[in-house]
């Protein structure tokens, strides 16, 4: 018998249902995009996207439940981002999970919205198994994390102060780009000279896992702004593939440390950045040159989607963690936290 599991992902601007059958197939993968609603104020604005995660989230579980064929009768789980996130988009999915967990009585599991994206390379790669390097880089967080079974997540270093995402979404506003940057600065990085501009690579001590992007983020906003006091004209192509570049030098060049620290030979990539060709590429060739197997990531994925908080619900489940109805939305947890329980935190 098959179990099956209804997934629910509204932490930031994308409200998500997926049906999962035995944790790793995806029956259904409904993803209502809020993009263009934000796109005119430059990013993601909370309270817009709370009213329209209310608006969409009965629509799209039933679309995610009529795609897989199946009825709430048929769910054996129901796992739901609580955290981390925008407090008010991730309490309308936490909110939504339990009345339905209430009403139909089946069980409740809140999931770590960055321990789903780790979870999208089981989707991706269905031999996959622990243990596995994983760089984990979204719009809100850029963090090394080894993978030692599928409940323990030892976190090797992070970013001290701007994500990944957070710098890609930065510069491509200040070229004139709209939200989010990451795919903008990807496509124009493919025309222009990745060696065309010095940008620094703050890549720290050795044996230090951890990362800081503010200096790099800053040191392009500074050469575009003389650039512009200048009045000279500034090559887009250029500027986009050398700070992609700088930034993707720092990530293949921890993962290679980390990798050889921990004597770890798989690699794998998860998050929105993930998406990206050039890193896509540098860690692969990284890979190759030391010998590591690179687990491929698909863009499809990468971005926030309900189908990876579903796959890390199932295993979740397979551990008997499953959450009581004080579950509250979070919205920042540290990874491996076991805030799901709800109880006193909630
Ligand atoms: O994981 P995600 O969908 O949401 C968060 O949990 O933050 O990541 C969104 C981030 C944004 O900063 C976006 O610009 C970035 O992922 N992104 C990319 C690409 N596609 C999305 N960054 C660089 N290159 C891309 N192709
Ligand atoms: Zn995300």
């Amino acid at each position: 018998m098959s179990i099956y599991t209804l997934a629910i992902e509204t932490s930031c601007d994308e409200t998500s249902a997926a049906v999962l059958q035995d944790g790793r197939t995806v029956v259904s993968n409904v993803i209502s995009s809020q993009v263009p609603i934000h796109r005119k104020f430059g990013g993601v604005v909370p309270e817009v996207a709370s009213r329209h995660h209310i608006e969409q989230i009965m629509p799209v579980i039933d679309q995610a439940l009529v795609d897989a064929n199946l009825t709430l009768d048929d769910m054996d789980h129901i796992g739901v981002t609580y955290g981390p996130g925008l407090v008010g988009a991730l309490l309308v999915g936490v909110s939504a999970a339990k009345a339905l967990s209430f009403a139909k009585d089946i069980p409740l599991i809140g999931v770590h919205h960055m321990e789903g994206h780790i979870f999208a390379n089981f989707l991706l790669h269905p031999e996959l198994e622990p243990p596995f390097l994983c760089l984990v880089v979204s719009g809100g967080h850029t963090i090394i994390v080894h993978v030692t079974d599928y409940e323990s997540f030892q976190v090797l270093g992070q970013t001290r102060d701007d994500a990944a995402g957070e710098a890609f979404d930065k510069i491509a506003r200040v070229l004139g780009y709209p939200y989010p940057g990451g795919p903008h600065i990807d496509a124009l990085a493919k025309e222009g000279n990745p060696d065309a501009i010095e940008f620094p690579r703050p890549l720290l001590e050795k044996g230090n896992f951890d990362f800081s992007f503010s200096g790099l983020k800053s040191s392009v906003l500074n050469y575009i702004n003389g650039k512009q006091q200048k009045g000279e004209s500034i090559c887009h192509e250029d500027v986009a593939a050398s700070f992609q570049k700088a930034i993707t030098d720092v990530l293949v060049d921890k993962m290679k440390e980390a990798a050889h620290t921990l004597g770890e030979t798989k690699i794998a990539l998860a998050g929105g950045v993930s998406a990206n060709s050039g890193l896509q590429r540098d860690l692969q060739a990284m890979c190759e040159a030391e010998g590591l197997t690179y687990l491929t990531a698909g863009s499809m994925l990468a971005t926030d989607n309900a189908a990876m908080i579903g796959c890390r619900a199932y295993y979740m489940a397979q551990a008997g963690k499953f959450s009581n109805y004080t579950l509250n939305a979070k919205p920042s947890i540290p990874l491996g936290s076991d805030l799901w329980k709800g109880n006193q935190h909630g």
